[in-house]
């Protein structure tokens, strides 16, 4: 077995043993670590959340007293906790209405870890990908409050840095990071943005 397939393999079972819905779930364990970006109480929007591990950790963490809205085009079944699901596409200019509506208050943290289908082609993919984070940039403008903290999985290509210098504009810290639990061959990449003007 190839390293990649099993690092893949172990984090499935470990997901598996921990009764997550999807080995990710490890990648935004690792992030929220290593940058302290969800605290308990939080409100977080959770963008292409299907199957739901992401919103899991999220409901760990903010506890009974905050709340997770998952948004997705799949369905996300029930969690347990203060979280609610909302059938929607990203790059809809409506979804943002429906976002606000489904919100308690401001967000204080948005995090998307979500990816259009994958056709292989580079190019394509990474357009679609960075298509996509930007207008999940843009919501975030809208629905996060001051101070709140947002992570964005985006696509490494030559364009990656103009959507990193859009971030910079509205947050003051901006990291790009690669957690364990993402294949070293996958062109992913996370981008860690603390502490919104
Ligand atoms: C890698 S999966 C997310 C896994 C999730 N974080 C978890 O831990 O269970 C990416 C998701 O992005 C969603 N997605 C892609 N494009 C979308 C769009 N335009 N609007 C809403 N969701 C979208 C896909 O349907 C898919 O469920």
């Amino acid at each position: 077995m190839k390293p990649s397939q099993k690092k893949k393999e172990f984090f499935y079972r470990k997901a598996k043993k921990e009764k997550y819905r999807a080995r990710s779930a490890y990648k935004l364990i690792e992030l929220n670590k290593k940058y302290k970006l969800i605290k308990p109480g939080d409100i977080v929007l959770d963008c292409g959340a299907a199957p739901g591990s992401w919103s899991q950790v999220a409901l760990d963490i903010v506890d009974k007293t905050g709340f997770v809205l998952a948004v997705d085009v799949l369905p996300v079944a029930p969690l347990q906790g203060p979280f609610k699901f909302l059938l929607a596409d990203l790059n809809k200019k409506t979804t943002i209405n429906k976002i606000k509506k489904s919100l308690p208050r401001k967000a204080d943290i948005v995090m998307s870890d979500a990816a259009p289908e994958f056709s292989g082609i580079k190019e394509r993919d990474a357009g679609l990908t960075l298509q996509l984070n930007k207008k999940i940039l843009n919501i975030t403008k809208e629905i996060l409050k001051p101070k709140g903290n947002f992570i964005c999985k985006s696509f490494q290509s030559s364009e990656l840095n103009g959507f990193i210098d859009e971030v910079k504009q509205i947050f003051k810290l901006v990291k790009k990071s690669k957690p364990r639990a993402s294949i070293k061959k996958s062109p992913e990449i996370y981008i860690i943005a603390k502490n919104k003007n």
